[in-house]
């Protein structure tokens, strides 16, 4: 309320040093008019001393002449010189001027004669000069300064009022349901009522209670959603557990038929072995990203080149067959976690080398502030069935010991370091993926972040 008080008061003291100005210049023009009147009436026959003075006392003036080309009048009071005094051309006197004699008048103590000239309305060239008091002016000025100053005062203050409440009413008041919503949401997401955007105009405000009540809904369904995933992990762990039991007589029985002399027995074992082993791999990747907490980089400033290496061994002892060739330059330096950009290459390369492209290569460069890496081979390319859903978990071309967890964990890892992976393209000729790095860390993720949102296929 008080800015608002303090703006209106401010805009009306802009307006009211040029209207002081201009009440000081009606008055000098008045007087000049009253002057002359007062000399005017004054010539008309023998008039007597007494009514002279009375003229001249009307008028508010010490002395008047008024000068035509023919004649010149003049009227003074017994012992006023009509000459004398500080002299004021009213033509002449311009704003700023103006402004400043007016201003200073309202702090003037004192008298002084003032002799002021001006035009004459009788013709172009007659002129008038009268001798008034100073202070008489100086308290016109004081009593408008105090009437405009009292108005101002009150207009401010009612003003000021009537804005702060409608500032109240429009903004204050539906800021505040919203801040209040905020906070009991964030103190108790899954109870606190969603926020209820009664407005239904297009304001930002509107606009942000109706984005709010959104997001608390999604937010709502996320958390019921993470609850129900949390608790299926569990089950998942220990079903995971009781399967480990359930197949190892399994896959003792299966490791005795590899023993059997007959070949068909031996062949049925060997696959008996492998069917096993990839049921219970599968089991415990499932389990290990399910518990897997929000990844926190542990940043430092590193050559890439060493990593993309490291990241080559590891693909190259998965698949042998795959020439990788690693065109990252020797100075190029990133801010990341070795692990896991190692995990986030080494999981790319190794998709190549399962879909049975012959090569791939590796190439980094700096592009406007971010380090940008690519990953490209010349398999056959991504089933249609996988691109769409490609970054997500459980989603795999079905190549049997796959868990389609692989790139959803490098879309994690590079979402932790404010990065991103894309698909750049995919076909018969090969596939591209592009991966983006900020040259510095941008802000680090809170270790205490929330455990990400786990999305479901399909
Ligand atoms: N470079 C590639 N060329 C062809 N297909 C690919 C390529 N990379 C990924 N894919 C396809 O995308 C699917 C998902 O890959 P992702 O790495 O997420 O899982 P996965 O390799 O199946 O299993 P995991 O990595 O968990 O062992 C793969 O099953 C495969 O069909
Ligand atoms: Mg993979």
């Amino acid at each position: 309320m008080w800015l608002t008080v303090i703006a209106v008061w401010v805009a009306e003291a802009l307006i009211f040093l040029p209207s002081l100005a201009h009440a000081r210049r009606d008055w000098l023009e008045r007087k000049l008019r009253e002057g002359q009147l007062a000399a005017l009436a004054a010539s008309v026959g023998a008039v007597q001393d007494d009514t002279r003075a009375d003229l001249l006392r009307l008028a508010g003036v010490e002395a008047v002449t008024l000068r035509e080309p023919n004649r010149t009048l003049m009227l003074a009071r017994p012992g006023a010189r009509p000459d004398a005094g500080q002299r004021l051309d009213i033509d002449s006197d311009m704003l700023p001027g103006a402004l400043a004699d007016a201003v200073g008048g309202l702090f003037r103590a004192g008298d002084v004669l003032l002799r002021v000239r001006g035009r004459s309305l009788l013709g172009d060239d007659a002129s008038v000069a009268v001798l008034v008091h100073r202070h008489d002016l100086d308290r016109v000025l004081a009593s408008y300064a105090r009437h405009v100053g009292a108005i101002s005062l009150t207009v401010a203050a009612v003003a000021g009022l009537l804005l702060y409440a409608a500032l109240n009413r429009l903004l204050v008041r539906p800021l505040r349901r919203l801040t209040e919503s905020l906070a009991a949401f964030r103190a108790d997401p899954e109870r606190a009522a969603t926020f209820d955007p009664r407005a239904s105009d297009d304001g930002e405000i509107a606009v942000a209670g109706r984005e709010l009540a959104a997001m608390q809904r999604e937010l709502r369904a996320a958390l019921w959603r993470n609850a129900r995933l949390a608790a299926l992990g569990t089950a998942v762990a220990k079903i995971s557990h009781d399967l480990r039991g359930i197949l190892s007589p399994a896959l003792l029985t299966a490791e005795r038929l590899q023993m059997n002399q007959d070949p068909a027995i031996k062949r049925a074992g060997d696959t008996l072995v492998r069917a096993v082993e990839r049921a219970t791999d599968l089991v415990r990747r499932t389990v290990e990203f399910a518990r897997e907490i929000p990844v926190v980089p542990a940043r430092q400033r590193m050559d890439l080149r060493p990593v993309v290496g490291e990241a080559v061994e590891q693909a190259r002892a998965a698949c042998p067959a795959l020439a990788i060739v690693n065109e990252v330059p020797d100075a190029l330096v990133i801010d990341a976690d070795r692990a896991s950009m190692v995990r986030v290459l080494a999981n790319l390369l190794r998709n190549a080398g399962e879909a049975q492209a012959r090569q791939a290569r590796v190439s980094a460069a700096e592009e406007a502030g971010e380090i940008v890496i690519t990953v490209n081979d010349d398999g056959p390319g991504l089933p249609a069935e996988v691109q769409e859903r490609l970054f997500r978990p459980f989603v795999s071309g079905g190549r049997p010991g796959s868990t389609g967890l692989g790139l959803a964990i490098v879309r994690d890892l590079m979402r932790a370091h404010g990065g991103e992976i894309t698909l750049v393209q995919t076909g018969p000729a090969g596939t591209g993926f592009r991966l983006t790095l900020p040259r510095a860390a941008r802000l680090p993720p809170r270790a205490d972040a929330a455990p990400r949102p786990v999305e479901l296929p399909g």
